[in-house]
C-alpha cells in the first residue's frame, strides 16, 4: 500500500516539478525576446514610429494583425524593393504615407522577430500611453517596466497553476487510494465517505493548513516573490528615468523644436563636437528674444517668462541697452551620470549617427523636458550589443581594417599603424 502511495507521490513530485520547471523556461525566453526586440526597436524605428501614434509612419500596435510574419520580415528588411516589385499592400502604404522607411538589410531574422514579438507585447498592453507631452513621460515609463511586470505576471500564473496542479494531482491519489483500500476490503480512513462528499470547505481549508508540504510551498512562493520585488526596487535606486524638475523659465521644448522646428543643433551645438552637448547661453535665446517678445498672448505687454531672459541679461527693451548686472539662467539639470562614467555625445551622435531622440526620447514634444532613457550601464551595454558599427569613412576602422589585413597576410603590425602617433592618445 505504502509503497504504491509513495510511487504516485513521486510521480506527482515529478509532474508538478516539470510543470514549473517549463513554464518558468517559457515565460523566461519570451521575456528575453521581449526584452531584446524593445533594445533593438528603441535603437532602429523610435525616430520614425510610435507604437499607438502616427509619427513619420504608422503607428504599429496591431501590425502582427494588419500582415503576416513572411510579409513584414521583407517589409522591414527592404520596403522599397515590395513596392517597386508591386506589391500591393505595400504600394498602397507608401502612396498612404509618401516617405521613404529606411532599409534593414542588416537586421537578422531572429532580432525582426524579437522585435515584432516586443510591439505585440507592448501594443497590447497600453493603447493611449504614447499620447503627447505628459503621456509620453507614462509610456517611456511603460517601456522601461514592461520586461520585469511581464516576468512579475508571468510568475504569478506560474504559481497559481503549479498550486492547481498540486490540488488537483493530490485529490488523484486519495482517490486511487481509496480504491486501493476498497479493493483490499480494509476501512476507508475518510470523514468523506459519510454522505456529503466535499460540502465542508472551512474543514478542508484546515487540513489544508495542515499539510506541511503545501504550507512549505506556500511560504517558499510568496517569500520568493516579495524577494524578487525588494530585488526590482533595488535595482532602481539611483534610477531617475521620468525626473522632470520645474525650470526657472517655462522654455518650452515643444515649441522652440516642434511648432518652430529649430534644430537642437542651434541650441546644443556641443553635442555634435565634444563630450558635452550643453545648455545655450541667453545670447543665444536673444537672437531671436530681443524681437519675439511673445506680445500677442499679452496685449502688447512683453511675456513674464521672455522678461526673466531680459532679466537675467540686464536687457532694458525700451532703451535695447545692456546693463552691467547679467546674472546666469540657474537651469536645473536632469540627465547626470555620476563622475566615474565617461560619455561622449560626438562619439554618438557624430560618429556613431545616433539621433538624440533615441537616447532622449521625443524632447520635441515635451513642455519640459524629463529624463526619458534610465541612462543605467545596463542600459548602455544593452544598445552596445545589438547596434552595429558605423565603419564606413571612419579613418579609425579604415586604420583598424588595414591592420587586419596585414595580420591576416602575416605582415607585421607596430603601434603606430593603430595610431599611436596621434598626439592626443598621449597628451591631453
Ligand atoms: C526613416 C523612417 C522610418 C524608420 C527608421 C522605420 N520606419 Fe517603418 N515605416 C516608415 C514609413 C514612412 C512607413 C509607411 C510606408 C511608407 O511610406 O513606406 C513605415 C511602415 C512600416 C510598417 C508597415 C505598417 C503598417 O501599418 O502596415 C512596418 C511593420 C514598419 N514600418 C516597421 C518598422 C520597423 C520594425 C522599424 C525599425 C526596425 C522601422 N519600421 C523603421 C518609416 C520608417
Ligand atoms: C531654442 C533653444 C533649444 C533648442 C532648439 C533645443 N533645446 Fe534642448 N534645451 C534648451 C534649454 C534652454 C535647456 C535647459 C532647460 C530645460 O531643461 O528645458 C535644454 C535642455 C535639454 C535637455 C535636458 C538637459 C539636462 O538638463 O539634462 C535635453 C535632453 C535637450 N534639451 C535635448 C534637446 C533636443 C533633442 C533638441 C532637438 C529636438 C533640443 N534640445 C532643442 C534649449 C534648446
Ligand atoms: C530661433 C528663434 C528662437 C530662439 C533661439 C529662442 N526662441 Fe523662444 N520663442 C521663439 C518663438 C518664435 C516663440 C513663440 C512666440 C509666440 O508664441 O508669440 C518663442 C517663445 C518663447 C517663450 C514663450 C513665451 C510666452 O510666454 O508665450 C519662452 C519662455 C521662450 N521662447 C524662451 C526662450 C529661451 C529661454 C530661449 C533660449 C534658451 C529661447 N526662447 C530661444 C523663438 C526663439
Ligand atoms: C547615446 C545616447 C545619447 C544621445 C544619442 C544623445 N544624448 Fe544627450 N545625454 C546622454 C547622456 C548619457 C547624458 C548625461 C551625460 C552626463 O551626465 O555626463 C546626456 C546629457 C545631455 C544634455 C545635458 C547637458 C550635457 O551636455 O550633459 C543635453 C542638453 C543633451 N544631452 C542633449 C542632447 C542632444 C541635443 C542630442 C542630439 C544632438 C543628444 N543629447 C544625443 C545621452 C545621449
Ligand atoms: C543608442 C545606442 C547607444 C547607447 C544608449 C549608448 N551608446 Fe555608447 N556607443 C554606441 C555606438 C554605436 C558606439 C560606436 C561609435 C563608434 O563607431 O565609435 C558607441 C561608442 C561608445 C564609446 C566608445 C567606445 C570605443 O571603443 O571607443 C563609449 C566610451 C561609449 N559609447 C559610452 C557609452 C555610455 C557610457 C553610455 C551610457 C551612458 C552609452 N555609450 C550609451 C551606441 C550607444
Ligand atoms: C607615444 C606618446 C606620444 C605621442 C604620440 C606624442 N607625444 Fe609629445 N610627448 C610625449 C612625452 C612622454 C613627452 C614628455 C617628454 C619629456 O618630458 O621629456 C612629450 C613632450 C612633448 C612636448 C614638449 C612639452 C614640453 O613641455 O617640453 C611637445 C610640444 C609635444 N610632446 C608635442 C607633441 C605633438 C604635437 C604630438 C603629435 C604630433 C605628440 N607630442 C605626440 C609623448 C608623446
Amino acid at each position: 500500500m505504502r509503497n504504491i502511495s509513495s510511487f504516485f507521490r513521486s510521480v506527482v513530485k515529478a509532474l508538478a516539478f516539470i510543470t514549473v520547471f517549463s513554464l518558468g523556461v517559457t515565460t523566461f525566453a519570451q521575456a528575453q525576446d521581449v526584452k531584446a526586440g524593445e533594445a533593438l526597436f528603441k535603437a532602429n524605428c523610435t525616430t520614425c514610429h510610435k507604437l499607438n501614434a502616427r509619427l513619420v509612419g504608422p503607428a504599429l500596435a496591431g501590425v502582427n494583425d494588419r500582415h503576416d510574419a513572411e510579409w513584414l520580415h521583407k517589409w522591414i528588411k527592404n520596403s522599397q524593393a515590395m513596392v517597386q516589385a508591386g506589391d500591393e499592400k505595400a504600394v498602397a502604404l507608401f502612396n498612404e504615407y509618401k516617405s521613404v522607411m529606411t532599409p534593414f538589410p542588416t537586421l537578422k531574422d531572429d532580432d525582426i522577430t524579437n522585435i515584432l514579438a516586443y510591439i505585440k507585447a507592448e501594443g497590447d498592453k497600453k493603447p493611449d500611453a504614447a499620447a503627447g507631452g505628459a503621456g509620453g513621460a507614462t509610456g517611456a515609463a511603460a517601456a522601461n517596466d514592461n520586461v520585469s511586470s511581464f516576468m512579475l505576471v508571468g510568475l504569478i500564473v506560474v504559481i497559481a497553476l503549479a498550486f492547481l496542479v498540486i490540488v488537483v494531482l493530490n485529490r488523484v491519489i486519495r482517490t486511487l487510494e481509496k480504491v486501493i483500500l476498497k479493493n483490499k476490503d480494509l476501512k476507508v480512513d475518510d470523514e468523506e465517505e459519510d454522505g456529503k462528499p466535499g460540502k465542508d470547505y472551512a474543514g478542508r481549508l484546515k487540513k489544508l493548513a495542515k499539510n506541511k508540504k503545501l504550507v512549505f510551498f506556500a511560504v517558499l512562493m510568496v517569500g520568493g516573490l516579495l524577494t524578487s520585488l525588494g530585488w526590482k526596487d533595488l535595482w532602481n535606486v539611483g534610477v531617475h528615468t521620468n525626473y522632470q524638475p520645474v525650470q526657472p523659465i517655462k522654455f518650452s521644448h515643444q515649441l522652440h523644436a516642434g511648432v518652430n522646428q529649430i534644430e537642437c543643433q542651434y541650441c546644443h551645438s556641443g553635442a555634435f563636437k565634444s563630450k558635452n552637448a550643453s545648455i545655450p547661453s541667453a545670447n543665444i535665446c536673444m537672437n531671436c528674444h530681443k524681437g519675439v517678445t511673445g506680445s500677442e498672448q499679452y496685449g502688447g505687454e512683453t511675456s513674464p517668462e521672455i522678461a526673466k531672459i531680459y532679466r537675467a541679461l540686464d536687457w532694458d527693451p525700451k532703451t535695447q541697452a545692456y546693463g552691467n548686472n547679467p546674472k546666469p539662467i540657474e537651469w536645473v539639470r536632469i540627465h547626470n551620470l555620476p563622475d566615474f562614467a565617461y560619455f561622449n555625445h560626438s562619439q554618438h551622435v557624430s560618429v556613431a549617427g545616433v539621433k538624440c531622440q533615441t537616447c532622449h526620447g521625443p524632447v520635441e514634444t515635451m513642455e519640459t523636458v524629463y529624463q526619458y532613457s534610465p541612462l543605467t550601464m545596463k542600459w548602455c551595454v544593452n544598445c552596445h550589443q545589438v547596434t552595429e558599427v558605423n565603419h564606413k569613412d571612419n579613418a579609425y576602422y579604415d586604420q583598424l581594417i588595414a591592420a587586419h589585413d596585414k595580420l591576416k597576410k602575416g605582415e607585421k603590425v607596430t603601434a603606430a599603424m593603430l595610431g599611436g602617433l596621434e598626439c592626443g592618445k598621449c597628451h591631453y
